[in-house]
């Protein structure tokens, strides 16, 4: 009798720690077995292959309503049809909690639309009404039930908290063990500058960018990092965009506080040139916080290198283009202030960093699989389960072939947007198979699971978030 399901024969397998070349064996849908000469019911030949861990993406929007009411152009069955195409095999999306309503009951009305996933996933608690209730019952509760993540806003009219509420969420998780996820923008300045910009006329897609200077991110940075320090609450900044707020996160780190970042592919290969495309082609471009300067693009790489920043996910946020419910709500002639914001990239995130990190010499491999696998699962609690290529680890696997060459299209996307905002670009290194838990979930040219094959990943407490028990006075708040 055979040993293994599957054997996944000759590959290089990649770890964050370790490269080798070896057989990869699968048994009900587990890593069962790291070896040479692995014998399996069925075998595939990776020779010539890289062989990595599944992406993990934990920056994800999917079947979730926008700020300006435009409707989101992926549910779950489309999103992670997107995800599997580009390699990656677990999401983490954001069940939200509409204001006046509550928390518990937003989560599970999301978790009805998360039937139709086709990959694993998880959720982040996007708290946009932080009432008593919600913080000291349903919080706590959905916590222990395992959902370990919490995401708030600071900036977007239905979504954003001020100071005082963002220290009662992060007081909540500490206690709850949680980690917080922040939008990092400062929305008075957002709108006193849009303001201005409208009266003086300048509306065109780009002046989004002008409404949304490094500065705005800057500042609401270093604020939600300071009030972070001083309740010693762990948190993760999400979509640094630049230098500036990189550094704010670089230095809080070298104080020694518990404060990560992620980047999204979008600020590592567009920039601000991009919204500034002719007619209404860069609105296909804007999103929040915007795109940069090339200066910032090498910055972030710089971060990466550095380790200041440890995960890159896509903030996949698809909206459809050429359509009155997607980017022309308002229709082309909106002000910059009326464009949604917002761009697809699930399947794109993990071939763009092979390609632009790693086939250009910008990042080693390790790095890599890394930023897109192993570091999310770890500091999301999926690990060790997700994100490695280990023994008892689920088969999440993906096949690259570092010598494919692609010219990135929206078909091969295969999401619900009419677009891609990485159009064109050439790629160096591509997937040629997903496998979740041992099965084949995209062939290279089709994705294969089905809506319903995915599962709905509850976490429990890990060390990675456990408070420092530092505080800036001897006064410990929390004993
Ligand atoms: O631009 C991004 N990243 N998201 C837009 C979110 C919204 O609701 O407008
Ligand atoms: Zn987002």
């Amino acid at each position: 009798m055979s040993e293994y399901d599957l054997v996944i024969r000759g590959g290089t397998a990649v770890t964050a720690t370790e490269i080798a070349m070896c057989d990869i064996g699968v048994r009900d849908g587990l890593i069962a077995g790291i070896g040479t000469n692995l014998r399996g019911r069925e075998s595939v030949d990776a020779k010539g292959l890289l062989v990595l861990p599944g992406g993990v993406d934990s920056h994800v929007h999917l079947d979730q309503p926008f700020s300006s009411g435009a409707d989101i152009a992926d549910g779950f069955a489309s999103g992670t049809a997107s995800a599997a195409a580009g390699g990656t095999t677990t999401v983490v999306c954001h069940a939200p909690q509409i204001r006046g309503g509550s928390l518990a009951q937003a989560v599970a009305s999301y978790a009805e639309k998360a039937k139709q996933a086709r990959i694993d996933h998880g959720f982040h608690l996007l708290v946009n009404d932080p009432t008593p209730d919600v913080l000291e019952r349903e919080l706590p509760a959905l916590v222990e039930a395992g959902h370990r993540s919490v995401k708030v806003f600071m900036t977007y009219e239905s979504n954003r908290l001020g100071d005082a509420q963002i220290l009662q969420v992060l007081a909540a998780a500490r206690r709850a063990g949680a980690l917080v996820c922040v939008h990092a923008e400062h929305h008075e300045l957002i709108g006193w500058l849009t303001q201005a910009l409208l009266a003086a006329g300048l509306t065109a897609p780009r002046h989004l960018a002008w409404a949304k200077p490094m500065v705005v991110e800057r500042e609401a940075t270093h604020r939600i990092l300071a009030l972070a320090e001083a309740l010693d609450a762990p948190l993760q900044i999400f979509h640094v965009s630049g230098a500036q707020s990189g550094e704010e996160v670089a230095r809080a780190q070298a104080r020694g506080q518990k404060a990560w970042a992620e980047t999204c592919t979008q600020y590592l290969v567009l920039g601000e040139a991009d919204m500034d495309r002719p007619g209404f082609e860069g609105a296909k471009f804007m999103i929040s916080p915007a795109l940069r300067q090339p200066a910032d693009r090498e910055a972030l790489w710089q971060f990466i290198r550095d380790g200041v920043i440890d995960i890159v996910s896509s903030d996949h946020s698809p909206l459809r283009f050429d359509d009155p419910r997607g980017k022309k709500q308002h229709g082309e002639a909106a002000p910059f202030n009326k464009i949604p914001n917002g761009v697809p990239g699930l399947a794109a995130r993990l071939p763009i960093l092979y390609s632009e990190g790693v086939a250009k010499g910008r990042i080693d491999l390790r790095t890599f699989v890394s930023i897109v696998s192993t570091n999310p699962a770890r500091r999301f609690g999926l690990a060790p389960r997700k994100g490695a290529i280990a023994l008892g680890a689920d088969a999440d696997i993906v096949l690259l072939d570092p010598k494919k060459r692609v010219c990135l299209t929206n078909a091969l996307q295969h999401h619900g947007s009419d677009y891609t905002p990485y159009e064109g670009l050439e790629l160096q290194g591509y997937p040629v198979a997903t496998y979740q838990r041992g099965r084949l979930i995209f062939d290279g040219t089709q994705v294969l699971a089905e809506p319903g094959d995915g599962r709905l990943l509850m976490r429990s407490a890990y060390p990675e978030i456990a408070p420092t028990g530092r505080f800036p006075t001897p006064f410990d708040p929390f004993s």
